[in-house]
């Protein structure tokens, strides 16, 4: 058996803790995600196939060497056109160490070709002979262990070691008086060795290199729509634990770009996911209340939380003679009149969070409009003041969600048709929150805002916690090569 290459890496990973320098104070992050063991390994399975798959057939770059046998005197041999085969993993591990993380991989016998050359002068003559090899690889080991850095925002990921290690040799030439020069290639073995194993470390940096620029390249904000961006910059360095890493993003909502496309509508399809715990999910993204209310905020502040309501199910009810009798002022002063209603929030909604529970309150200001002869007159104006109490919902890699009406309460703010009866705009203000005001938020609310995942992986299996000011999704993933489906980059596809 080789030496426990995955051990060493990890000793390497826990050792270099020693040297780091004292972790910068940690900024505020709003939405962090944790990779569990079960994440790790899904992501480790991609990025070894990936692997594979890029390293096979490999070209190893071809030897010369020259040595002196007794007797013989000096003699030249060239291996040429070497190519690696046949690579399968047979088992491979992920493990985090305090730094970075830990990839390994077993293979099963691997088998080269190549091509030799031996010739060597003696006596004015040259003797020369060429055939090609077959190489047999036995016990093949590979591993390289990662760190990652925040740097200004973007994750950096740079190797720490990376390692190749072959057990066994087996190099049976053909062709040319083989059997002759079995015992000079023997000899070559070990360079036939480190060059392959050389190879095959070189073709594992440029992998990380590669994987390396698609973090760097990561978008640092996700478009909602033209109002509201996620900022999904990197905040502190991951934390490498016992079994998971933890990323920090800033997570709030800021405002996007004029030109962001509109979000397509996806209404429906939400399913109601159950509260099972289960620590074998391997993604947890936790999102504090702050997130919900720097949307409310930004909405809020784009003037988005108004509208003039003219239509309505029961539309009698917007002429002022459906009031006649309960409201003799409003029909006296406009008669059979239309009616308009603007409901304006005056303040940014504010979400709260609890053990179980999501909540959320806005105060209203609700204004009765008269349509008289084309023009829009106020005559009454009502402060209200909403609860609504809700639940979220994962649809595809949208977090999303329902409210439902709690309680409200209001006061007449000022009135230009006397006094209105309590009971009356009681159950008028019910109807309009029940019938307009709760169906038109939710038909935002379902369509929610997109989780922080990475182009090409998609959320399977999420089901929601919520504690203090936190909600928590818990997921897996499953993961599609995003070559047609990558709208960021195009060239850095996932790994390797
Ligand atoms: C070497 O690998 C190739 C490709 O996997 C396979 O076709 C061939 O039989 C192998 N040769 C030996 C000697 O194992
Ligand atoms: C692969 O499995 C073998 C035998 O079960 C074990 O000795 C080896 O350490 C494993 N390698 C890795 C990288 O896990
Ligand atoms: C850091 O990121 C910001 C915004 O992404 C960019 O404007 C700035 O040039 C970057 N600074 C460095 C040192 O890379
Ligand atoms: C290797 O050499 C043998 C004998 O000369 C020949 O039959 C065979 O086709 C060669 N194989 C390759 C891959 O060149
Ligand atoms: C995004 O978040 C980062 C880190 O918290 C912060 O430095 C940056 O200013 C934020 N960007 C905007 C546009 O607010
Ligand atoms: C609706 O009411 C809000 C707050 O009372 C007010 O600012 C806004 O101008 C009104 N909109 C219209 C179209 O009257």
């Amino acid at each position: 058996m080789g030496p426990p290459l995955l051990l060493l890496l990890l000793r390497l990973v826990f050792t270099l803790q020693l040297f780091t320098g004292p972790s910068p104070a940690a900024a505020s992050s709003h939405i962090s995600a944790v990779i569990s063991q079960s994440g790790l390994d899904f992501a480790k399975d991609l990025l070894v196939s990936h692997a594979v798959e890029t390293l096979t057939p490999l070209s190893v770059p071809d030897i010369e060497k020259s040595m002196s046998i007794p007797l013989v005197g000096t003699v030249s041999m060239t291996a040429s056109e070497i190519v690696l085969h046949g690579l399968t993993v047979t088992n491979s591990t992920v493990a985090v160490g305090d730094t970075g993380v830990v990839v390994a991989a077993s293979l099963a016998s691997a088998n080269l070709t190549m091509e030799w050359g031996y010739s060597y002068s003696a006596w004015f003559v040259t003797i020369y002979d060429c055939g090609n090899a077959s190489i047999q690889v036995e016990g093949m080991e590979v591993g390289v262990s990662m760190g990652m850095k925040n740097q200004n925002g973007s994750l950096e990921l740079s190797v720490m070691e990376c390692g190749c290690y072959m057990e066994e040799l087996d190099i049976t030439l053909n062709g040319g008086a083989s059997w002759f020069y079995q015992v000079f290639i023997d000899a070559f073995s070990n360079h036939i060795r480190s060059s392959v194993e050389n190879a095959i470390t070189n073709k594992i940096m440029e992998g990380a290199l590669k994987l390396d620029s698609f973090l760097r390249n990561l978008p640092k904000k996700i478009d909602l729509d033209s109002v509201a961006a996620m900022n999904v910059t990197f905040v502190n360095d991951p934390l490498f634990k016992r079994s998971s890493v933890e990323f920090d993003i800033d997570g709030l909502f800021i405002s996007s770009d004029e030109t962001a496309a509109p979000r397509d509508m996806l209404l429906g399809d939400i399913k109601s996911a159950l509260p099972l715990a289960s620590s074998s999910k391997m993604l947890w993204i936790s999102l504090d209340e702050d997130v919900f209310n720097s949307v409310s905020a930004l909405y809020f502040e784009a003037g988005l939380l108004q509208r003039m309501v003219d239509k309505v199910p029961e539309q009698f009810l917007l002429n002022t003679a459906s009031w006649r009798f309960l409201v003799p002022q409003l029909y006296r002063k406009y008669p059979d009149d239309k009616m308009v209603l603007n409901i304006s929030a005056i303040s940014p909604p504010s979400v709260k969070i609890n053990v179980g529970r999501i909540d959320a309150t806005v105060d209203l200001d609700v204004t009765v409009n008269v349509l008289d002869f084309g023009e829009i007159v106020p005559v009454a104006c009502m402060s209200v003041s909403v609860a609504v109490s809700g639940a979220a919902a994962v649809s595809g890699n949208n977090l999303g969600g329902r409210v439902e009406l709690d309680y409200f309460s209001f006061a007449l703010k000022w009135s230009q048709i006397g006094k209105l009866h309590t009971v009356l705009v009681q159950t008028m203000l019910r109807f309009f929150l029940k019938s307009l005001f709760v169906p038109y938020v939710n038909s935002y609310l379902e369509q929610g805002f997109p989780l922080p995942i990475i182009n090409g992986f998609y959320i399977t299996d999420a089901y929601i916690l919520t504690s203090y000011s936190k909600m928590i999704v818990s997921c897996d993933v499953a993961f599609i090569v995003p070559e047609t489906l990558y709208p960021v980059q195009t060239q850095g596809r996932f790994i390797i």
